[in-house]
């Protein structure tokens, strides 16, 4: 598919998800061609995309003929069917791969279009578990200042970070609870790790106090996050967020939309740390962003209770995106791309410690093939660099030809290539994240 449109501009019909009136003007890029790491611009520019797709789905790169065979042939064969009183049967394959695939107990999987829809699904199962047990008063969630779960009616209430577009759809459900975020290279409890004792997991136990025990039916949260940068807390954290909801009969939902499926260097990204969830939530890398598909896991003791899940979208465990999420776990595997990720991630990690020496890179931080660069105007205070700054640095990328992102909270660069990636392009995208930085300090007169 082409269109005659090299540049998106304010004549266009198609509206855009978050990008500003100012950039449109500028004019958007329209990109046309994928094929493994690379992009393709309408005028036919190559760029080495750092971030799989800018959402960070696209695991097995782009233009893999197999899975868009397994797509095909799915199509084919059964196009669609209800999620109802019926089964297919890739959705049944994908269960049973998927309950093998995922460590631990969790065992029972419903699938959905998306992340935001895995996130509303897994927060209305735990309400399901509690209401079905007698406990029908449970239905606050808390998650943390800086998160991320979507953008649908209950999963916006989990999201903590992107303070433009949750102020705008004020207000949130009734009952989000937030909690401070383990961010210690800017400990918002102005505490240093480890004499911190870890208070910005123990204190979830007094907002869960103050909130009402019995009032509240889960906790949610990234494994490792993206609002800050890939950040992963410390190795005691989660296993103190699991006690701490143990001890109040609370849910643990672990959001793998991000981590899972390799990102991290690991299948899961809760398997990086000693803690078990009760429900997970996945989507993105599941299928590649291909197709879309998001799911939700659960143990057989939280289905245990629900006589029927009070719930139907007509796409929900959909044959062609349940084909593909097949596909890609089965390549995954095959080519030992989770392999690479932990292998090139760490290449990658020591490519951008080598760039601290600049006086804007702060802290960098990474797991397998998700890294970012916190910046900062001094690197005594920790002071944030202006926004402004990073956005120049990913234009400046971008004319290089390599895409790279803003984290959420804009104040770090992050970085999630294709699993697929090799030696060769890290060396070659390190290069130029080297230039643009000197560049940007250049200018800023450092
Ligand atoms: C951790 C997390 N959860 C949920 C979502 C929402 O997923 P989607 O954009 O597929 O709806 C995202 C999206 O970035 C995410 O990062």
């Amino acid at each position: 598919m082409t269109t005659s449109k090299k540049k998106l501009d304010e004549t266009s019909h198609l509206i855009l998800h978050l990008t500003h009136r100012d950039a449109i003007k500028k004019g958007i890029t329209v990109v046309s061609k994928g094929e493994g790491i690379y992009v393709y611009d309408a005028e036919g520019k190559e760029y080495i995309d750092l971030t799989a797709g800018v959402t960070r789905p696209v695991h097995l790169g782009y233009g893999n003929k197999e899975l868009a065979k397994a797509i095909y042939d799915q199509i084919c064969q059964m196009s669609y069917f209800t999620p109802m009183m019926f089964a297919n049967a890739p959705a049944v394959e994908l269960a049973e791969v998927l309950s093998k695939t995922v460590p631990g107990p969790i065992n029972r999987f419903a699938f959905e279009c998306d992340g935001s829809e895995a996130v509303e699904t897994a927060m209305k199962l735990a309400k399901h578990y509690h209401y079905s047990k007698g406990e029908k008063e449970r239905f606050k969630v808390i998650s943390r200042k800086g998160a991320y779960h979507g953008v649908n009616g209950v999963g916006l209430r989990a999201l903590g970070s992107i303070i433009p577009m949750r102020h705008m759809m004020e207000p949130l459900a009734p009952g989000s609870i937030f909690v401070e975020s383990p961010y210690c290279y800017r400990c918002s409890l102005g505490l240093t790790y480890p004499d911190c004792d870890m208070a910005c997991a123990r204190n979830i136990e007094q907002v869960i106090e103050f909130e009402g025990p019995g009032l509240i039916s889960a906790f949610i949260g990234e494994p490792i996050q993206q609002g800050f940068g890939a950040l992963a807390p410390p190795e005691e954290y989660w296993p103190i967020v699991r006690k701490i909801c143990d001890r109040y009969g609370i849910l643990l939902i672990i959001d793998e939309v991000i981590c899972g499926f390799g990102r991290t260097g690991k299948m899961f990204g809760f398997e990086h740390f000693n803690v078990q969830p009760d429900l997970i939530t996945m989507a993105k890398g599941i299928t590649s962003g291909y197709v879309p598909l998001g799911a939700v896991g659960c143990t057989d003791e939280v289905m245990e209770p629900i006589a029927i899940f009070n719930h139907l979208h007509t796409y929900g465990n959909h044959p062609v995106s349940c084909a593909a999420g097949l596909k890609t776990i089965e390549i995954l595997k095959r080519e030992k791309l989770i392999d690479n990720s932990a292998d090139l991630g760490k290449y990658f990690l020591e490519g951008l410690q080598a760039l601290t020496d600049h006086p804007t890179v702060g802290e960098v931080r990474g797991t397998g093939l998700w890294t970012a660069i916190d910046f900062t105007v001094e690197k005594k205070t920790r002071t944030p660099m202006p926004t402004e700054h990073l956005i120049n640095m990913i234009e400046r990328a971008n004319q290089k030809g390599l895409i790279i992102k803003l984290a959420p909270i804009r104040q770090a660069i992050e970085f999630a290539p294709p699993l697929t990636i090799q030696k060769e392009k890290i060396d070659a995208a390190l290069k130029i994240i080297d230039e643009c930085i000197t560049d940007e300090e250049q200018a800023m007169g450092l």
